[in-house]
This record gives structure tokens, sequence and C-alpha cells, in this order.
């Protein structure tokens, strides 16, 4: 018995990574960013194919598709439509969700016996998500979905996320949580400590993903000032940017943090390697975490290959694949409830 799979906006192959963990044989992955295709075709035995996912035809799809015992279309599409937090709120612009109609085509075209999504914790409640979720819903699918922090799975940052299910060979649901409990959860301690120390704007020889980005002589201080786990509230006032100074600004303490070791660590985002940017900075030295230490927190192995030796190093660009990667120990946890699942239902039904 096997499951074949395809990931649509597979990005560096976070999801991919951990549905192959769980033992699913991801055939193909298609993004249409052409930096994606080094660290998903290195790391993964899988196709990288560079498309637009609104203009893939099924055909190409169901060609990696066919030949398992069950089919799997996955799908993370971009979350930026609701990542743009203005105001308190998050804007959402509709035109941008034509990607989950695109994935929506696929599965009424290919009609896999098994569909998968993940997206921002957001999306839960918006309409082009019913929408999604109908359409498997009118083509006989049981659908399951709902909010997943990913530390009580073990991943070593909280991160909530929306995650969907779907099956058309029985009710289908997540495996129980592997961490439920506060002493349990990883850390990043566990996770980072024992990658060698670095200063900021320095790369390591040995692993090119182990970078910081430099700090300006105002941001150095700040850090040295910051306690793990605190805030710029520590700072002396000297320290703290205007902006903060202002009534309008001092509700923001989610910049300029310092991590602390023995809890998860905040929710890795595009922009993870740059102090002012959250709080991204190294438990203990005076730095941003490198893109390696965000990697690892995204649950990427150690050596999990970014980078083409021939390629420039560009943190922007490799900040966006990991922050926007899957956690690869969600694509696991929703690779072994599709296992589980296809375990229960799959000989009954076929
Ligand atoms: C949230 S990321 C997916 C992360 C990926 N699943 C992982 O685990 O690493 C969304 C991806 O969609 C890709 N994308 C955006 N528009 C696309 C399109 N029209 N067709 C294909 N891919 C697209 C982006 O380049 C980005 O890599």
């Amino acid at each position: 018995m096997n499951i074949n799979a395809v990931d649509l906006f597979c990005g560096a192959g976070g999801l991919t990574r951990g549905l192959s963990n769980a033992g699913i044989d991801v055939g193909l992955g298609v993004d249409v960013d052409p930096m994606c295709e080094y660290p998903y075709a290195t790391n993964n035995d899988g196709e990288f194919l560079n498309h637009d996912v609104t203009s893939l035809s099924a055909d190409l799809v169901s060609e990696h598709l066919d030949g398992g015992t069950y089919r799997l279309l996955a799908g993370c599409a971009p979350c930026q439509p609701f990542s743009n937090y203005s105001r308190g709120k998050y804007n959402y612009e509709p035109e941008k969700w034509s990607l989950l109609n695109a994935f929506g085509r696929l599965v009424k075209e290919t009609g896999p016996e098994l569909v998968t999504m993940e997206n921002v914790a957001q999306l839960k409640n918006h309409e082009v998500f019913l929408k999604f979720k109908q359409t498997l819903e009118r083509s006989d699918y049981h659908v399951w979905f709902d909010h997943i922090d990913c530390h009580h799975y073990g991943l070593p940052q909280t991160r909530r996320r929306l995650v969907l299910l779907a099956s058309r060979l029985g009710p289908i649901e997540p495996i129980a949580p592997t961490h439920p409990n506060k002493g349990d959860w990883q850390t990043v301690r566990k996770t980072i400590e024992d990658l060698p120390a670095i200063d900021a704007g320095e790369t390591h020889g040995d692993d090119r993903l182990h970078s910081a980005s430099s700090l300006t002589n105002i941001n150095m201080k700040r850090i040295r000032a910051s306690k793990p786990g605190g805030t710029w509230r520590d700072w002396p006032m000297r320290l703290v940017a205007k902006c903060h100074k202002k009534k309008s600004g001092k509700t923001y303490p989610g910049v300029y943090g310092r991590m602390a070791w023995d809890v998860p660590s905040p929710t890795m985002t595009t922009q993870c390697y740059g102090f002012g940017n959250g709080r991204f900075g190294h438990p203990q030295q005076d730095r941003a975490i490198s893109l390696r230490e965000a990697a690892m927190l995204q649950s990427f192995d150690r050596d999990y290959a970014f980078l083409a030796d021939d390629q420039r190093l560009n943190f922007s660009g490799i900040g966006r694949l990991i922050g926007n990667a899957v956690p690869v120990r969600l694509g696991e946890v929703i690779g072994e409830s599709i296992v589980q699942h296809v375990e229960q239902y799959g000989r009954t039904s076929h």
C-alpha cells in the first residue's frame, strides 16, 4: 500500500519533507518561485516544477498521482493576503485568493482520495476557505479542519496554523498531540544551543546558512540591554526608539526581543533573521538568530541545503523560504494522520 502525492505551492519543501518522513511518496512539487528549486530538489526525492498553479494542467498532476494505491493532493497557498497586519486587523485582499480556487479546481479535475491544506489561522472564517471546504464536501469528501498549535506536536516554536484534512475513504482527523503538556514542549535550547557561536554579521566557515545579519551600533547597544524573553521595555530610555516612546507605539512589545532558552521560540516569519523584526534576538549571543537557527526552529534538519555553492547568500530570499515553510514537523503530523487514516479505512473501502 502506498500513497502518491503532489505538493502544490511547495516552497523549499517543508511540507514535502514532513510527508515523506511519514512514508508518503511525494513525486512532484510545484512553485512559481525559481529560488525553491535548489532546496526542494536537493533535499527531496520528488521532481520540482517551476510553474504557476493557476495554469497547471490536471493531466500533469495526475501523471504524478497515479500508480499508487492512494492519491494525495497537498498544498499551502501563499498566506500573504492575511499576513498584512495593520491597524489592529488583517487586511483581506480577495484577488490573491484565486490561488486557493486553483487548488480547488485541481482537486475537482484530478479527484484524489485524499487532500490536505495548511494556511494561516486567520483563514478559518473567510469566505474563500468556506468555498474551498464546500467544494470538497460537494465532491463527497469527509472534511476535518481546525487550528493546530504546533508546539503541542513537538515543534520548538509557537506557531498556530489552520490545517484541513479531507478524505473520500471515511472520516479523518489528526493524530493526538504528541507533546500536550508544557513540560514536554521542545525548546530553543534543545534545538540550537549546540551550534557554534558567531558574531553579528558573521558567517560560519562550515555552514553558510549559519550566518547572522549585522547590527548597527545602536542595535548592538539595544541587544546588549535585552533580557531573554524580555522586550524593549527593559532598555534604558536613551535606547528606546522614538516610535516606541509615543503613546501609540507603547503597545508594540513584539519587536526587538531576545528569545528565552527554555521555551519554544516565537513564530518564525520571513523576517526572522532581523533583530528589529520580532523577538528574533539570540538568547545569549549579541545578535539575531542565524538563518540556520531559524530553519532548525522550523524543524528542518541541520544539514537541509538551501543554497548551491555558487549561489550568493541572500538573507531576504532565504528568510522568505524559511519563514513561509510548513514546519517539517507539522508536515510529519499531517502525513502520520493520513497514513493512520488510510490504515484504518483503506482496507475496508478498497
Ligand atoms: C506558504 S509558501 C509554501 C511553503 C511550502 N509548502 C513549504 O512547506 O515550504 C507559498 C508558496 O506559494 C508560491 N506561489 C505563489 N504564487 C504561486 C503560484 N501562482 N503558483 C505556484 N506557486 C505559487 C510561493 O512562491 C511560495 O513558495
